[in-house]
């Protein structure tokens, strides 16, 4: 059977106060509707329509090609957003998922069940539903003598026996395209919000004589809808949970699960430990037997494995198995550590490669850099890349030696070998297993501290007595 997909993302989010619309805030990291999304994708849909409204613009430019939008101009509720994409999709016969993008729990498996079980009873709707000990905020799933659904009642709109209901509507839901498209002209806003409730449509369908279900999930997570930030916080929890947990169950041992954020794209080998106030984001892929953290934040980088990391930043790096970086060490975009190679304390690498077994320990700046194998970069040597106007390379081939607190002014190349005596400051070129100094010749002139001293006393005296 065709399968489509509708998601609903036009609503502002007036209880989230802010500036971000409400389907593009973060839960691990990812919008709220790019977790839906990516469910949607999972399942296969052979369409999938995203109902715009409030940022529509930023909403469509987030998820580019991965669906099909309709604008939903003014924000009359979900029956109205629903019907936005009827141009779209009226006339295919199918099933259709409706799906609220201010859901990011929900799952794969649940939509598969749900399917399943629309398919085997024919129905014409079947309702993705949970049961929560606190039902505050959702629409109750009604139910007749015969246990079968019979409508669904916002919260606002509940009699005091239906608010005790603690099965809810999920806001996911499978229809029967054709039939949910026609049931869409009946729904009428004479409730207490005004709104056109796609949740009218159950009552509709069942007057009809058409068959309703629910699939009831056992995981209550599911139903978080986000519609302000205390629920943003309760979806987080729960996401970083159910992410934490899979990681765990696939060989990684994490100290303090509660203080360790790890992004759904990440993945992490076997056997690798992470200690607390570690943030692991983007499609950063880190390798077996690594240790990382602690306080450590790792943004789109590739960790091969058995790296160490400790108390850094990394951001769009790239660091070869058996490496060590930091403690506090920022690597940024474009940083390339080969393999043994070894980043110290207070180092900052920028666009920079680091060949096989180099070592950078202490308190350097190496930018827009080749570094070749085995280099040794000793403390606080820098690399000068940035005249005010343009950046310009420096490279270092393998086995050469810099000393501490040199400034290599770039661009410029030492040389195979190439040993640069501490504190120069390199302007030109170094050949192949050439020694570089620039730098003063040093000058000891013999007991001239105690003529200072002298000096400065009698300074001294004069101050006191004037
Ligand atoms: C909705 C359901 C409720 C369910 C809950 C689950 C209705 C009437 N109610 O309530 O039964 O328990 O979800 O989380 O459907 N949207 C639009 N256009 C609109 C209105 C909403 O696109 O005109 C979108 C919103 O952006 C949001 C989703 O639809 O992503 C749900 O809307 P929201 O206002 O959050 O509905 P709830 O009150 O949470
Ligand atoms: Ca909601």
């Amino acid at each position: 059977m065709k399968r489509m997909a509708i998601v609903l993302a036009a609503g502002q989010g007036k209880r989230m106060k802010s500036k971000l619309y409400k389907v593009l805030h973060p839960v691990c990291g990812k919008p709220l509707v790019d977790h839906v999304l990516t469910v949607m994708e999972n399942v296969q849909c052979e369409r999938t329509v995203v109902v715009v409204g409030h940022g529509a613009d930023a909403v469509k430019s987030y998820l580019g090609e991965r669906a099909e939008y309709v604008l939903q101009e003014e924000q009359l509720g979900t029956g109205h957003a629903v019907k936005q994409a009827k141009p779209l999709l009226e006339a295919e016969p199918g099933m259709t998922l409706v799906v609220c993008g201010d859901t990011p729990l929900i799952t794969e498996a649940s939509l598969q069940k749900l399917m399943a079980l629309h398919e085997e009873a024919k129905a014409a709707a079947t309702i993705l539903t949970a049961e929560l000990d606190d039902p505050q905020g959702y629409g109750r799933v009604i139910r007749g003598e015969d246990g079968s659904v019979r409508k669904i009642v916002e919260q606002k709109d509940c009699t005091a026996e239906e608010h005790k209901q603690r099965e809810i509507n999920t806001g996911t839901y499978c229809f029967d395209n054709l039939k949910l498209f026609a049931a869409l002209e009946q729904v009428r806003n004479e409730n207490s919000q005004q709104e056109y409730y796609l949740t009218d449509v159950i009552s509709i369908l069942r007057e009809q004589g058409e068959t309703v279900q629910a699939y009831c999930t056992k995981d209550q997570a599911e139903a978080v809808g986000v519609n302000d930030r205390l629920q943003l916080a309760a979806a987080e929890q729960l996401m970083r949970e159910r992410i934490n947990r899979l990681h765990m169950l696939n060989g990684v041992t994490i100290i303090d699960p509660a203080s360790t954020n790890i992004g759904p794209d990440v993945t992490i080998g076997a056997d690798t430990v992470i200690y607390p106030g570690t943030v692991l984001g983007g499609r950063t892929t880190v390798g077996e037997d690594c240790v990382i953290g602690p306080n450590s934040e790792i943004h789109e980088s590739q960790l091969g494995e058995g790296v160490t990391v400790k108390h850094s930043v990394l951001t769009g790096a790239v660091v070869g198995r058996h490496s060590s970086v930091g403690p506090f060490a920022y690597l940024r975009p474009g940083a390339r550590l080969g393999e043994d190679v070894k980043v110290g304390d207070f180092v900052e690498i920028k666009n920079a490669s680091l060949g096989d077994g180099s070592k950078v320990s202490h308190l350097s700046y190496i930018g827009d850099a080749r570094v070749g194998k085995n280099v040794n970069i000793g403390c606080g040597a820098i690399t000068v890349n940035y005249d005010g106007y343009n950046k310009s390379v420096t490279e270092i081939e393998d086995d050469a030696f810099v000393g501490s607190n040199v400034n290599l002014i770039a661009p410029v190349k030492v040389g195979k070998g190439a040993y640069v005596v501490a504190g120069s400051t390199i302007t030109h070129n170094v050949d192949d297993n050439d020694l570089a100094i620039a730098r003063e010749r040093q000058v000891n002139k013999p007991g001239y501290a105690e003529k200072i001293r002298a000096r400065a006393q009698i300074k001294k005296r004069n101050a006191e007595h004037s």
